[in-house]
């Protein structure tokens, strides 16, 4: 599959302008993230639902009676558990099957078959009458996830005018954030319909999913998927419909270079596998990790969870969700306005600090106020909130959205359309972690937890400070000879790729 970001990476400025028609194709595109924010959102506040667990989870309901014989345990449920994570094993499996779709169907009906997922995915949890439905139910769920977010991103990054590439790339991420808060809005109003909250929030997902699904009927295909599918006419004919301009004869050529480039790389995975491709891979695989062992999704999935352990109701602790799932909107914009004026490494330093100092402040209230029985006082409670959307806002201006568009601008065309999609499925498989563990590690580590996500965000930090470049403003394709080679660290493997060429070289 063929990632084509124009041929010099920021792309030459060729003529075009923002049509009205791909604006509304960027609108349907980017609500597969929805979803998939909505996804990650809505579980949290169901499995905090009374109604839901008697249903499913009668264990976890009983423990929960007697919650305060132990805070840290209530939830600690392996099921419970696989009903949040399965999703995001399906995805990983998914999004392997989803590249190749990608790449030989298109972008737009890999679009199509994830909002089918998402419908019958919807359709089953939302109905269901016992716990393997509702299971099958997210595992659809999680291939609509796979197959959304391969070829989202890559559509939006395709159909987007040259200039505005990077701040569509934040857009998927800011339509995440969005799913994520309309879920904790739903999980507040839904909490007190009795006895079918619960299914309304998981089958609210459908109304997204009906909008994607009727939306890539009337979306086109990507230029570059068709060209790259020798369909070269009528690639030439969409990119004159989606960029409003006669003289598109310059991009045109520059996707057919860039095609011919990509398809003479035959096997684009064992390239991955060269020392050159090792700077980008693992600064792309290790993003993710790090990304997802900050524990930001044991607050994403689990926040009602989490506040409810600390002392607050339930309809207390589903609005506290609300405010972090707001503050996580907004500060992904102050990430957009930001990335491209202090650059990434800026954002990831100071978050780094910024999430570090967070979490040891909930860890210390935990650890000192709140014992295995009892709740946390109010004052308490409250700081731990505070501190909870202090550590989200650092996570929302930068390990967030910089997780997705590091590993999109720094591998080179020819390893592109593999990399990504090793990024994504390594995001879907810590993402599993967290979820599957969370629970159990909260039961086993109580406060400790907070110690544990704390001594990850040192490392990441560190790791950052040594080993991730800043990219701010380098052309994609010259990526190679201005970030890696130079670098105190990486040019090793640089050098060793030149060496190798040269032997080759002078062996022909
Ligand atoms: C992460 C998700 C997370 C979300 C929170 C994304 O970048 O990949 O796992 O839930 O940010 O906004």
């Amino acid at each position: 599959m063929a990632v084509v970001v124009s041929a010099n990476g920021n792309g030459p400025a060729f003529e075009a302008k923002m049509t009205v028609y791909v604006f509304v194709c960027v609108l349907i595109a980017a609500v597969g993230g929805l979803i998939f924010g909505y996804d990650i959102g809505i579980s949290g506040g169901v499995t905090a639902m009374d109604d839901f667990l008697k249903k499913f989870f009668p264990t976890v309901w009983e423990r929960k009676q007697h919650a305060h014989e132990n805070n840290y345990c209530k939830y600690d449920n392996q099921h419970l558990q696989l009903f949040t994570s399965s999703l995001y094993l399906a995805a990983l499996v998914a999004s392997f099957l989803a590249s190749a779709v990608c790449s030989k169907l298109g972008r737009k009906p890999t679009m199509q078959f994830a909002s089918v997922f998402f419908l019958i995915g919807v359709g089953l949890a939302a109905g269901a009458d016992n716990i393997v439905m509702l299971i099958i139910g997210r595992i659809l769920l999680g291939f609509g996830v796979g197959f959304g977010n391969q070829a989202v991103p890559l559509f939006l990054s395709e159909i987007a005018p040259a200039q505005l590439r990077g701040g569509l790339n934040i857009v998927f991420q800011l339509m995440v954030t969005i799913g994520i808060l309309i879920a904790n809005l739903v999980n507040y109003f839904t909490a007190t319909v009795h006895p079918n909250g619960w299914r309304i929030a998981l089958g609210g997902a459908a109304i997204p999913a009906v909008i994607l699904l009727l939306g890539s009927l009337i979306i086109c295909e990507t230029p570059t998927s068709l060209i790259e599918r020798n369909k070269n006419e009528e690639g030439r004919e969409t990119l004159r419909k989606i960029r409003g301009v006669e003289d598109i004869n310059d991009e045109y050529e520059s996707i057919v270079h860039a095609c011919e480039i990509a398809s003479q790389v035959k096997d684009p995975y064992r390239k991955l596998l060269k020392p050159a491709s090792r700077p980008p891979l693992i600064i792309g695989m290790l993003l993710q990790l790090f990304q997802q062992f900050s524990g930001i999704n044991a607050i994403m999935f689990y926040a009602p969870v989490l506040f409810q352990t600390v002392g607050f109701g339930n309809n207390a602790a589903l609005l506290s969700a609300v405010i972090t799932g707001s503050i996580n909107v907004l500060s992904t914009f102050v990430g957009i306005y930001l990335v491209d004026r202090t650059g990434r490494r800026f954002l990831l330093l100071q978050s780094s600090v910024h999430m570090l100092i967070s979490q040891l402040i909930i860890g210390i209230i935990l650890a000192k106020d709140l014992g295995i029985t009892g709740t946390l006082g109010k004052a308490q409670a409250m700081v731990v909130v505070v501190f909870v959307c202090a550590y989200v806002m650092g996570f929302a201006w930068s390990w967030g959205p910089l997780g997705w568009l590091i590993p999109s601008e720094t591998f080179p065309l020819e390893t592109r359309s593999a990399g990504f999609p090793v990024a994504v499925s390594c995001n879907m498989l810590f993402t599993f972690v967290i979820a599957q563990a969370f629970l159990s590690m909260l039961c086993g580590m109580r406060s400790g937890i907070f110690f544990f996500f704390s001594a990850w965000i040192i490392v990441m930090g560190l790791f950052a400070l040594f080993f991730i470049p800043e990219t701010k403003g380098v052309a994609i394709d010259d990526v190679r000879e201005r970030v890696w080679k130079p670098h105190w660290f990486w040019k090793r493997y640089m050098l060793a790729e030149d060496d190798h060429q040269d032997v080759e070289k002078r062996t022909e």
